[in-house]
Parts: structure tokens; C-alpha cells; sequence
């Protein structure tokens, strides 16, 4: 591997000599910078990985120097420290781009290691910078994790349909990012400048949806108190995100269908159409080929809406990004949290790399956030891992009164497992609120799974039998 290259900015000459032979002498190649200016005029001409800086300097202070730092070489790690810094101070160093921040005076065992995992971050990013060609694209797309095939293919085509204006229909299981990469095409259009508006279709119950898609004016219906702009309206000349298409009702897809060819809507109560301009991405976790076989999901609305269709593939076909995410979670956590999680070990690594991940990006995301909170410094080892990513699925707790022992004269494992499962479901839906994808979560199964389930079993969650 090449040398690495770092420059040191301080305008203490004292302690920039200090640190710069504390460095040669552990094998990098140092350069010096006397203060802010200076470092900007030489990371022009050095090819350097890593700036450690002072935040008092004359002319081009640390903070305003990191500031314009990343916004020139967004890929070189930084690392500042200071003997005055406040709470107020760090974050805002935090915030400018700083990898991390130490206090003055600090022991160089202690800077070395920060500068082992900042070299580290910023080869694993500068990897996934190569990856996106031009430098509008990678600042924006830059948030979007992943160096797999599948990714890149993903990256190249979110640049190329951008610009297209063609609705787009994304679709992948939960947790894989579609709000993401709608956001990224968002950005990166020539729409760029205008609205984004994402609207759950899941979330917003079925009589009010048409209301909140197109609007409605005043009176007309109970509750509509004032005329009011849908969604449609406030994305103008913007992007509207329909989220969860999937669970669109059919008369809403008729609606829906008839503002997508003629670009007019007409508000609830009203009779005059408006023309609008938005450009539309669709997405969903459900399967829509086979709502459209099942008659669920209109034909003709899925054909105008896949006019480009990206898949996202799930997690556990794209391996070799969940190194990447790893640390980039953890980077992200310890800044977040405060934490000083140094990594994780071989084990844990091998784990996670083979562990299938229902919940894809979102879930290792939140076992990531889990860990840097709980450990808090040090390294992440297998003991520190949930049991269920430990190999054996987690089990109930069966003990105490509930312990189940064989009767003396048999009896019905068929019977006796459908009940341990069906309270295990019902206490699920307790736990959500009735919610079935969250309560699908719970119990690790997909919620078209569940639904199934409830439907089989005819199970009664509250009054209602369960509907899907
Ligand atoms: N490639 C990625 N790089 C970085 N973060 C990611 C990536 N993919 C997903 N995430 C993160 O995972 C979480 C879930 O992503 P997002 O909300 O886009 O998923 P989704 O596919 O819309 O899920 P759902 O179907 O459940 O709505 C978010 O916090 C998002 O930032
Ligand atoms: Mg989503």
C-alpha cells in the first residue's frame, strides 16, 4: 500500500514539529502548513489523505479552514484539536466535516489511533467516490452507501434517469432505501430546486388520501373547514413521492391513473381541473406484478407508473456492502452519540457478513446505532451482538409458571404449538398498536406473511377481525 499522506496545519511551530516526527516516525508522510491559508494553497499541490489541525491559527482559522476544506476535497479525513474548545465549538467542528475532534494536550498514542481509523474511513469513502463519476453527482449521491455491483449499476442508472422527467417506479423490500434513492433522483433533476413531497399512501387512511393527493375546497365534505392544496399542487414543477403505492385503493388509482395522463386534477368538490407539472416516483415493498395478476393493482396504472422501474436489490444479495455500511454507521454513530467505538473484530464481521438481514439497510442501521451507544468506546466483539445474529434465533422467555412440561399422558404438539404461535402474533399486534408491518417486524416474518396468517388462523386482534 502507498504511504499514506497527511498534513499538519498549527501555527505553534513547537508543537507542529512534535507531531509531524511523532508521525514520519510511525512511517506517514508529513507535511506542514503554518496556518489555514497556507494548508489550502498546499493540499492544491499534495496529494494528501488526512489533515490534522489546529483551530487557533491566524489568518484561516481550524473551523472555517475545515468549512472550505470539504467543500474543495470533500474525501480528506480531518482531524482537529485544540485546548480551548467548548461543547458549542465541537459540535460545530462535527458539523463542518471534522472526523474527530480531540482536546489539547493529548498523547500521540491516542492520536495515532484516531489517525489509523480516520485513514481507514477515507479509504473506504474514497472507494465509493471513485465509484460516481462527475462532482456534482458524488457530493449528492454521496449518502448513498454501497460499492457492490449492484450498487454501482444503481448509481449509474439513478444518474441517468435523473434528468429524464419519466416517472419512475421504485421497488424492493423494507429497509432498502427507495426513500433515498427517490430523494437522490429528486437532486440530482433539473427540479432539483423545487419541492420534494413524499406522501404515504400506507399512512393516510383511504377517505382522506384523495384529498391530500389533489385537495379540496371548502365544504366539501364534513370536516373540510378550508379549501385546501393537495400534494399534487405543492409539488409543482417538483417531484411528488408516492410511497407505498401498493396500498392505493382501487378507486384512487382510477383518480390517480387520470391525472397521470392528463396532467390536470380537479380538488375534491371542485369542478375546475388545474394543469400540473410534476414529475413522479412511485414506490413500494409489495410485489406489484402479483397485485396486478391477483386484479389488485390496476394494469394499466403499473404501466404508467414502471415507465422506469429500478429494483433494489436486498441486502443479503449485496454482501460486500455491509463492511462498508458498518463503518460508515458506526463513523456516523460515534459522531452522533459521542461514542469512540473503535470497529468491530473478525468474527463479528464474518457474522454480520452472512447473515441474511430481513430488515436490509434500516436494520443494521439501528443494530449499528445499538451497539456505539451501548459499548461506547473499544472494540465491538461477538458477546456484544443481540442473540439472534449470534446464530440461533432469540426465543421467547418460557420459564417460571409459564414453563411447559410434557403431561404424564402426552398430548397435542400441533394444537399446543398454533396456540404459543397465535398469542405470540396477538401480543405482537398489542405491542404495535395493531400495526401490521411494524408488528410483522417484531416477529421477523414479512407482512405479507403475517397477513396470511391472520387470515388462515381468522385471528381477532381488538374488536375487528384482522384485516390485512
Ligand atoms: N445504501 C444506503 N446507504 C446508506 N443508508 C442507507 C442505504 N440504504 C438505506 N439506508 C438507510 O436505511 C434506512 C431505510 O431506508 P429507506 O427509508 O430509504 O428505506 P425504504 O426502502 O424506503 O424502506 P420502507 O419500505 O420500509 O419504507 C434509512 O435510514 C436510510 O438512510
Ligand atoms: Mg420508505
Amino acid at each position: 500500500m502507498e504511504t499514506p499522506k497527511i498534513l499538519i496545519a498549527d501555527d505553534d511551530k513547537k508543537t507542529r514539529d512534535f507531531v509531524a516526527a511523532f508521525l514520519s516516525y510511525k512511517g506517514y508522510q508529513v507535511y506542514q502548513a503554518f496556518d489555514g491559508q497556507d494548508a489550502l494553497q498546499k493540499i492544491e499541490t499534495h496529494d494528501v489523505q488526512m489533515v490534522i489541525t489546529d483551530i487557533m491559527m491566524p489568518r484561516v482559522n481550524g473551523l472555517e479552514f475545515i468549512r472550505q476544506l470539504k467543500s474543495l476535497r470533500p474525501e480528506i479525513v480531518t482531524i482537529a484539536y485544540s485546548a480551548f474548545a467548548n461543547n458549542e465549538m465541537t459540535a460545530n467542528l462535527l458539523k463542518a466535516g471534522a472526523f474527530f475532534y480531540l482536546e489539547k494536550p493529548f498523547n500521540l498514542e491516542e492520536l495515532e489511533t484516531h489517525v489509523k481509523r480516520g485513514l481507514e474511513h477515507q479509504a473506504l469513502q474514497s472507494k465509493s467516490f471513485r465509484s460516481k463519476p462527475c462532482i456534482k453527482n458524488r457530493a449528492l449521491l454521496n449518502n448513498i452507501i454501497g460499492e457492490s455491483e449492484k450498487m454501482l449499476s444503481l448509481f449509474e442508472m439513478i444518474e441517468k434517469v435523473a434528468t429524464s422527467d419519466s416517472t419512475v417506479l421504485i421497488q424492493g423490500e423494507s429497509g432498502t432505501g427507495k426513500e433515498l434513492v427517490a430523494r437522490a433522483i429528486h437532486d440530482l433533476s433539473n427540479r432539483s430546486e423545487k419541492n420534494f413531497v413524499a406522501l404515504n399512501c400506507a399512512a393516510i387512511p383511504d377517505e382522506l388520501l384523495e384529498s391530500e393527493l389533489f385537495g379540496h375546497v371548502k365544504g366539501s365534505f364534513t370536516g373540510a373547514v378550508a379549501t385546501r392544496v393537495g400534494r399534487f399542487e405543492m409539488a409543482d414543477k417538483g417531484t411528488l413521492f408516492l410511497d407505498e403505492i401498493g396500498d392505493m385503493k382501487a378507486n384512487l388509482q382510477v383518480k390517480l391513473l387520470r391525472v397521470l395522463q392528463s396532467r390536470e386534477l380537479e380538488p375534491v368538490g371542485s369542478t375546475r381541473s388545474k394543469k400540473v407539472d410534476v414529475r413522479i416516483i412511485a414506490a413500494t415493498n409489495q410485489n406489484l406484478d402479483h397485485m396486478v395478476a391477483s386484479k389488485e393493482f390496476r394494469e394499466d396504472l403499473y404501466y404508467r407508473l414502471s415507465v422506469i422501474p429500478i429494483m433494489l436489490p436486498p441486502l443479503r444479495e449485496r454482501g460486500a456492502d455491509v463492511p462498508l455500511l458498518l463503518n460508515s454507521f458506526l463513523e456516523k454513530f460515534n459522531r452522533s452519540k459521542q461514542r469512540k467505538v473503535q470497529g468491530f473484530d473478525k468474527q463479528v464481521l464474518e457474522i454480520l457478513g452472512s447473515y441474511d438481514w430481513p430488515g436490509n439497510v434500516r436494520e443494521l442501521e439501528n443494530l449499528v446505532e445499538r451497539l456505539v451507544i451501548i459499548k461506547g468506546s473499544g472494540v465491538i466483539n461477538i458477546h456484544d451482538l443481540p442473540e439472534k445474529y449470534r446464530g440461533g434465533r432469540s426465543t421467547p422467555a418460557v420459564h417460571g409458571e409459564h414453563m411447559i412440561n410434557l403431561p404424564d399422558d402426552g398430548f397435542c404438539l400441533n394444537s399446543a404449538v398454533e396456540e404459543f404461535e397465535n398469542r405470540l402474533i396477538l401480543q405482537a399486534l398489542e405491542r404495535s398498536g395493531g400495526n401490521k408491518k411494524e408488528a410483522a417486524e417484531l416477529l421477523n416474518l414479512k407482512r405479507t406473511t403475517l397477513i396470511e396468517k391472520l387470515k388462515k388462523k381468522k385471528l381477532v386482534y381488538g374488536e375487528h377481525p384482522v384485516s390485512p
